[in-house]
Formats: structure tokens, C-alpha cells, sequence
């Protein structure tokens, strides 16, 4: 008869091929149960679980009942969230809103030019697939992708900002025509099969508006990522907000804070806000979520003639401040 401890020990030496180090070496284990009637009760976490699962369950499953005999197996796995020593974390911040058309892209991506400003290396996924358009918003030229010898995707790159992009990916000018299923193996492959430049501060992920499979997956396959909704002062888009807000907490996501988006313009003539969207919307969805406002954008246009503001413009150090205020809740120094 194998005993617990016997099992345990065997099992702990299985290879995570993510970290290519033994289960029992990167926690891997996360729970071990042996029944009344044999059946043994598993749960492993696995580094890039998409691409590992399968190869490691039948490794499990050969060992538990074909070498130690036991009568049946149930495992369960989920992504791994170890880090091993000396290795920094990836920290990821999915960018939500409820309502497509409220700046969430501008508004992630002027946040990461941001970040850049402030010393950081960042990284954004495109994960909006119906509506993809951070390359368009730092007029990233679309190149062919080319990816390193284990087949990691390297992501294009603008004034710094690392992006991957359902959009590089489509025939150009042409809608839409994937269907599900293929989407979702894209945005997996986006959430672990990308090669992001070494020691990468933060990822931002520009999230499809709403609640839906997207939010899904970003809690399977980056349990960790933590949530920034997006919002405009308009009741039509806080209402929504609140749902998506919730619906990140739901799931068992920290939601840092909202920004409300196109707050005011303001008016040059004679130096007053002009509240266009009125008013009340984002310290709304605040309030209902239990978190911060970390910031309120106006209605503006950028200097140059793209739709990124640069730190000597009143609007880029708008940015600036929401930059630092995101760092200071995602803990990065
Ligand atoms: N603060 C702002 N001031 C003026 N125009 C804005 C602002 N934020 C976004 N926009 C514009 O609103 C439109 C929608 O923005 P976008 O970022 O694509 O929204 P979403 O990603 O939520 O669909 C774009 O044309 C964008 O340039
Ligand atoms: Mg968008």
C-alpha cells in the first residue's frame, strides 16, 4: 500500500514544465486528499496552464493509478501565482468600463505613456477584440510578428509601450470574422505565450466593454491582474460601469480605483468647466464600488496631432498623477 506521504513526495516531483522546477519546489500542490474508498483528490497550480495541462495530467494521472494503484483520480488545475525568489511578479491591470465609447483606449493608452514618464516599463494588451484599437491610438505601425525560438510572440513597440494586438492579426479594413472559440485561444496565447521585454513593470489590458468570457479569462489565466474601470460622468455609462465594477469583484478581483473620463471642458474663453456630460458620474461608481477616484480627464485634445498628451501639457500631467496614483495601488516602486 503507498502511503500519504509516499504519494505526496512523488507527486511534489513532478516537473511544472512553466517553471521547469518540481511541483513541491513551486507550490504547485495546492491540495491532496485521499478518500474513504482511495479516490485521490488533487489540485495543482501550473505555470502557462494553457500550454502545460494536458502533458502534466496524464503524467499525474499514469503515476496515481497505473504505477501506485490507486482506484481513481480527480484533479483539478488552476494557473500559478508563485513567484520564484529574486524573480519579480508580472503585475497586470485590466482596464474595464461598462459601455463601449467612454476613452477607455485612450485613456489606457495614455496611461501607459505615462508610466513611461515616470520610469516604467510597460506593456499593454489589445484584449478589446471587437474593437481593438490601441495600435490606432499611438499610430503604431503594424508589422509581421516574430516570435523567439520557444515560440513566445514578441510584441510591437511605440515610444516604448509594448503592445500586442488582436488588430495585427486581421486583414486590414476588413471586419471581423473570427468566431469565438478562435478569439479566445488568442487572447490565452496574449496571457502567457508573450515574450514582454525583461524586468516589465506593468501589463495593462484594454478589456472588451462589459462584463463577459474576456473578464473570464483574465481571472483563469492572470488571477492576480487587478481591475481599473473607466467611466464617464454620464449616468448612461456609470450605470453600466457599476455592473462591470461588480462584476470584477465578483469574480475575485481588486478593483483599484475608477477614472472618469471626459469630466468637463474646459473653456478657455473664460476659464470655466463646462460640465457637457454632467456631472457625478465617476465619484458615483466610486462610492458603489468602495474604492478611490484616481482621477478626472477633460474633455481635450492633445498638442500634437495624435491622441497621446505629452507630460508639459495640463492633461499629461493629469496623467502624470494617475500614473503615480495607479503605481502606489499596484505596489510597484
Ligand atoms: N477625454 C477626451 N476628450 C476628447 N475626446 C476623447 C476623450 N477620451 C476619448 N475621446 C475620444 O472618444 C472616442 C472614443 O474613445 P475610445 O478610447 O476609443 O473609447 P473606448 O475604448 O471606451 O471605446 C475616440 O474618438 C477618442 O478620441
Ligand atoms: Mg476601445
Amino acid at each position: 500500500m503507498t502511503t500519504y506521504d509516499e504519494l505526496k513526495k512523488k507527486l511534489e516531483a513532478i516537473i511544472d514544465p512553466g517553471f521547469n522546477k518540481p511541483l513541491g519546489e513551486v507550490k504547485g500542490i495546492r491540495k491532496l486528499v485521499v478518500g474513504p474508498t482511495g479516490v485521490v483528490e488533487l489540485e495543482v497550480d501550473l505555470k502557462d496552464l494553457k500550454t502545460n495541462e494536458q502533458k502534466v495530467k496524464i503524467e499525474i494521472v499514469k503515476l496515481v493509478k497505473v504505477e501506485l494503484g490507486f482506484p481513481g483520480i480527480k484533479v483539478q488545475f488552476s494557473e500559478s501565482v508563485f513567484v520564484p525568489e529574486g524573480e519579480k511578479p508580472i503585475r497586470y491591470l485590466a482596464v474595464a468600463s461598462g459601455k463601449g465609447g467612454v476613452g477607455k483606449s485612450t485613456v489606457t493608452a495614455n496611461l501607459a505613456q505615462a508610466l513611461i514618464r515616470q520610469g516604467k516599463k510597460v506593456g499593454i494588451i489589445d484584449a478589446d477584440v471587437y474593437g481593438a484599437s490601441i495600435p490606432h491610438v499611438l499610430k503604431l505601425e503594424i508589422k509581421p510578428l516574430s516570435s523567439t525560438a520557444d515560440e513566445k510572440m514578441i510584441p510591437l513597440q511605440k515610444d516604448g509601450i509594448e503592445v500586442v494586438s488582436t488588430e495585427f492579426f486581421m486583414p486590414p479594413e476588413k471586419p471581423l470574422m473570427w468566431r469565438g472559440p478562435m478569439l479566445g485561444k488568442m487572447l490565452v496565447h496574449f496571457f502567457g505565450g508573450v515574450k514582454w521585454q525583461d524586468d516589465i513593470d506593468l501589463i495593462l489590458i484594454d478589456l472588451p466593454p462589459g462584463t463577459g468570457d474576456v473578464a473570464l479569462d483574465v481571472k483563469t489565466y492572470v488571477p492576480l491582474s487587478k481591475v481599473m474601470v473607466v467611466t464617464t460622468p454620464h449616468e448612461n455609462a456609470s450605470a453600466i460601469a457599476i455592473k462591470a465594477g461588480y462584476g470584477a469583484q465578483h469574480i475575485g478581483h481588486e478593483v483599484i480605483g475608477v477614472v472618469e473620463n471626459m469630466s468637463y471642458y474646459l473653456n478657455t474663453c473664460n476659464n470655466t468647466r463646462d460640465y457637457i456630460f454632467g456631472e457625478g458620474g465617476g465619484p458615483l461608481v466610486a462610492k458603489k464600488l468602495g474604492v478611490p477616484l484616481l482621477g478626472q480627464i477633460p474633455i481635450a485634445r492633445p498638442l500634437s496631432k495624435g491622441y497621446i498628451f505629452e507630460g508639459n501639457e495640463p492633461v499629461g500631467k493629469i496623467y502624470d498623477a494617475l500614473a503615480k496614483s495607479v503605481l502606489v495601488a499596484m505596489a510597484i516602486e
